[in-house]
């Protein structure tokens, strides 16, 4: 990256996919642009292709909002970027543990997934890269297994991947990864995505009939993922989220570090709840008769 390449992210995006690049845009004076969202939270094409208009560097952008839930058609938007010369970066991390994913249809150069939104450990998590790209790429950490020979003048990296990975890595929690893997895979990850939409279908209609929501993302659940972010009139997503966990159902209130986001929103903060292979429809109710309590509680 030098001066005047261009990043292009979108609106859309975790802090951990704006963040960084705003770093690499300090250092090198590179530029950040975001693609905008349409009303109902999906990405607006026409930005998206005048964005690429401006021959980017590097498109980088999240297959599924952690606040909207919107699913973005990860394949169709490499495509575009690509064929505007740019390298590529998906953010899975809300994609890879909630539904099929398959990295040589949607045609990125880059990948990335957290572990512990997958049942596994914290801190450790996969980057897909193109092998000619990871071959090109400099390492980032020096130590030892990241070399094939050192010598006092200068030393030979070792081969992708281990040309990354300097140290003695983080083994014990990449076991714990692996077996999260294979339990998701024996469950099938078409089956987990089926049961969120049907979970999500069904609390989207019962959280509506509780009156005075407003819900973020796009309203057809074939086209978002497990999370439903709303906020209710009159309740600060705090107090909700208190009163909710004394009913012992847990969400997220906050701004879901997606603050950029939540100024496009124009709030401050949502309440967002989140399904997984483990929810069930008595989870749903739960939630409901909660969002129900707390209405209670305010008009009091
Ligand atoms: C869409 C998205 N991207 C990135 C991240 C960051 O993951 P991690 O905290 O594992 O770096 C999260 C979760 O926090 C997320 O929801």
């Amino acid at each position: 990256m030098k001066k005047d390449d261009l990043v292009v992210l979108t609106k859309m995006e975790h802090h951990s996919n704006i963040v960084p690049w705003q770093l690499v845009a300090q250092k090198t004076h590179a530029k950040v642009k975001y693609v905008d969202l349409d009303e109902d939270g999906i990405l607006n094409m026409v930005e998206f292709e005048r964005a690429m208009n401006d021959s980017p560097k590097l498109v980088a952008f999240t297959h599924c909002s952690n606040v909207l839930g919107t699913i973005n058609d990860a394949a169709m938007l490499v495509r575009k970027a690509r064929k505007a010369g740019a390298t590529t970066l998906v953010d899975a991390a809300q994609s890879v543990p909630h539904m099929p994913v398959d990295v040589s249809q949607i045609g990125c150069d880059f990948l990335a997934f957290s572990g512990h939104k997958m049942l596994g450990p914290t801190g450790i998590g996969v980057l897909y890269g193109r092998k000619a790209l990871l071959e090109d790429m400099e390492p980032f950490q020096g130590g030892g297994d990241m070399i094939k020979e050192v010598h006092l003048t200068g030393a030979k990296w070792n081969d992708v991947p281990y040309k990354f990975e300097a140290g003695t890595t983080n083994f014990a929690d990449a076991v714990g990864l692996g077996v999260a893997i294979d339990y998701l895979s024996s469950v099938g990850m078409q089956k987990v995505r089926d049961h969120e939409v049907e979970l999500l279908k069904y609390a989207t209609e019962e959280t509506e009939k509780v009156g005075g929501l407003t819900i973020y993302g796009p309203r057809d659940a074939a086209r978002r993922g497990g999370v439903l972010s709303f906020n209710v009139e009159g309740i600060h997503p705090h107090d909700m989220a208190s009163i909710l966990d004394e009913e012992g159902v847990a969400i997220r209130s906050g701004h879901h570090c997606a603050q950029p986001l939540m100024e496009r929103l124009d709030v401050t903060a949502t309440n967002r709840a989140s399904f997984y292979l483990y929810n069930s429809y008595d989870d749903v109710d739960a939630l409901v008769g909660g969002l129900k309590k707390a209405k209670r509680m305010f008009e009091a």
